[in-house]
């Protein structure tokens, strides 16, 4: 199972560096492939520093969809993949519902960072009105597709299912509400990694981690405690 830790806008650069240290102590040599940290664009150096050559990946949390260029303020693709991220969050839930990034926007960034090697975690997800009006699957469905849009499907691409009513709310979706959501973007990405987010820590992963498609988790508040985060990755595998 994949943890990914999405820092959002938290940490600085001591508290960075004591978290990739202590991720380092704690994870054993076979388990470092599985973890993934996504800081804030300023602590990157910070994290590239201390985690390179280990085995853990990192990468950022929002990017533009230009590799250069007068875009002031905005992180450029080609630098993520220069410092050596491997990932990039797109349309994560808060930048779609805080910043109002629309889909067309998102399936620039998607091409962009495969261009330069960066796998894309192309985040999908409902709102709680979007589910009361049983329009879960319209929505996911148009969300991936219209990110994808300009993909190239021989670059690999991972897919998080984010519903937005389970973010941050310590409501997590039902393991059946996960299976059903996983296996409509399933339906549309056959070999792609899936990771479901939304609330997840250490005492409910379990009840998700043996779920049919469900291929690791993209992990916030709960990540921003290392050895919780780790602790998050243990009990995945008993489920
Ligand atoms: P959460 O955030 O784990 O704090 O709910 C998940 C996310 O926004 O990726």
């Amino acid at each position: 199972m994949i943890c990914a830790g999405n820092w959002k806008m938290n940490m600085n650069p001591a508290q960075a560096s004591a978290f990739a240290r202590q991720l380092l102590a704690e994870v054993p040599a076979t388990a470092k492939d599985k973890f993934v940290i996504l800081p804030p664009a300023l602590l990157a150096a910070t994290v590239a520093t201390e985690l390179k050559g280990s085995g853990i990946g990192w990468g950022g949390q929002n990017c533009y969809c230009e590799l250069k260029g007068a875009f002031t303020g905005e992180n450029s693709p080609q630098l993520l993949a220069e410092m050596g991220a491997q990932y990039c969050l797109v349309g994560h839930s808060e930048r779609r519902h805080v910043f109002g990034e629309q889909d067309e926007l998102l399936a620039k960034k998607v091409a962009a960072l495969q261009k330069v090697n960066v796998t894309p975690i192309l985040c999908v997800g409902e709102t709680l009105e979007d589910r009361r009006m049983s329009r879960t699957q319209e929505v996911i469905e148009r969300q991936l597709a219209a990110g994808l849009q300009a993909a190239d499907s021989s670059r690999p691409l991972w897919i998080a299912y984010e519903p937005v009513w389970a973010i941050g709310t310590g409501l997590v979706a039902t393991p059946q509400q996960v299976e059903e959501a996983h296996s409509i973007l399933r339906a549309a990405c056959s070999a792609t990694p899936i990771l479901y987010g939304g609330s997840v820590k250490s005492d409910n992963v379990a009840s998700l981690s043996g779920l049919n498609n469900v291929n690791g988790f993209l992990i916030g508040g709960a990540s921003l405690d290392a050895r919780e985060f780790v602790r998050i990755f243990q009990n995945s595998a008993l489920g």
